[in-house]
């Protein structure tokens, strides 16, 4: 197996979209600057979603307009319908990434369609963003359970993931959106993904409301994960899921590799002053516990 991990940052985007100040254009810029210079390869920098629905990313085109690109790093963006497909591609989004849920009620609150409509409504959005060239990632939130619907089936999440795959997304990251949980349930649910799919088709995304996340993670990797959804200070938390805290911090997860033997291109050093930063200029308590050991 692989000694290579892919971080997926995902801070600027679901680490700031619960904040409830919106944070100035300059934050997020020099965010993303200092974790590309940290080493992150992946960033999903903003979403274009109404901003009636999340103030709080509408100046996601402003961010992609203005940010320092810097090379070999992706800059990507959520996307929930062709609108957003639109702004991304015009503002040079490296890949997109839509988002449905294996719960119903979940994916009502948060786009206010069925899962199957929402699958419909990407449909024209892979079209388009096949013949843009543009890579498309996607989520699948509450594989294990749903703030309305309660405890997910293991079937739904195989079956949306596959519709998912087959439409053309190049990865599935599997969202456990209100960091219920544990070890032992998430290795049963990912060994059953793994008779379907490689692992090198599945990311994991785990919100760290029950303190699980790191623990889920390392069972992942042992299973041949080898792609994670993180969050700088482990910012963040859904909007349309009550209680759910961000993911977890980039730099536990780092630290959590690096000590496992993997190699992640990051330097644990300049992503804890990324983390210290953000944290500073939007008031906020970092939740990274590997940031508060070297303060
Ligand atoms: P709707 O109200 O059903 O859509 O919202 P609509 O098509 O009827 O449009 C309503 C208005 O929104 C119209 O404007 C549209 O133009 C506008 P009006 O005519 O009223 O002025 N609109 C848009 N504006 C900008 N960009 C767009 C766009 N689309 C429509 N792309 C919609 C449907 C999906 C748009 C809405 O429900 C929405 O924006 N939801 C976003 C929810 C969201 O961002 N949630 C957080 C991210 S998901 C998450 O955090 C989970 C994840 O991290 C994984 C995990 O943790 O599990 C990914
Ligand atoms: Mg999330």
């Amino acid at each position: 197996m692989s000694d290579q991990v892919t971080i997926v940052e995902v801070g600027p985007r679901d680490g700031l979209q619960n904040e409830k100040n919106v944070v100035s254009l300059d934050a997020k810029l020099r965010l993303i600057q200092q974790l590309g210079e940290a080493g992150l390869t992946h960033i999903e920098a903003g979403s274009f979603v109404s901003p009636k629905w999340v103030p709080q990313m509408a100046n996601s085109k402003e961010v992609f307009e203005k940010l320092n690109r810097q090379k070999g790093i992706c800059y990507s963006a959520l996307t929930p319908n062709l609108k957003g497909f639109d702004i991304a591609k015009q503002v040079g989004a490296d890949q997109v990434a839509i988002f449905t849920a294996a719960s119903e009620g979940f994916t009502q609150k948060n786009i206010n369609c069925s899962i199957d409509d929402s699958i419909a409504r990407f449909s024209p959005l892979i079209e388009q963003a096949k013949l843009a060239n543009i890579p498309v990632r996607a989520y699948v939130s509450c594989i294990v359970a749903c703030p309305y619907d309660g405890r997910t089936k293991t079937e739904k999440v195989v079956h949306v993931t596959n519709r998912l795959l087959e439409m053309g997304c190049y990865e599935v990251s599997l969202g456990d959106t209100i960091g219920v949980g544990t070890p032992t349930e998430i290795k049963a649910l990912l060994s059953t993904l793994l008779k379907e799919f490689s692992a090198n088709q599945l990311a994991c995304h785990f919100h760290d409301t029950y303190g699980q996340a790191l623990a889920n993670q390392y069972a992942a990797l042992e299973l041949g994960f080898r792609t994670f959804d993180t969050s700088v200070a482990g910012l963040g938390g859904c909007p349309y899921a009550r209680g759910a805290s961000g993911n977890v911090s980039t730099e536990d997860t780092v630290y959590m590799l690096h000590g496992a033997g993997m190699k992640t291109g990051i330097d644990l050093d300049l992503l804890v002053q990324a983390g210290e930063q953000i944290c500073e200029s939007i008031g906020r308590t970092n939740c990274s516990n590997v940031a508060l050991a070297k303060r």
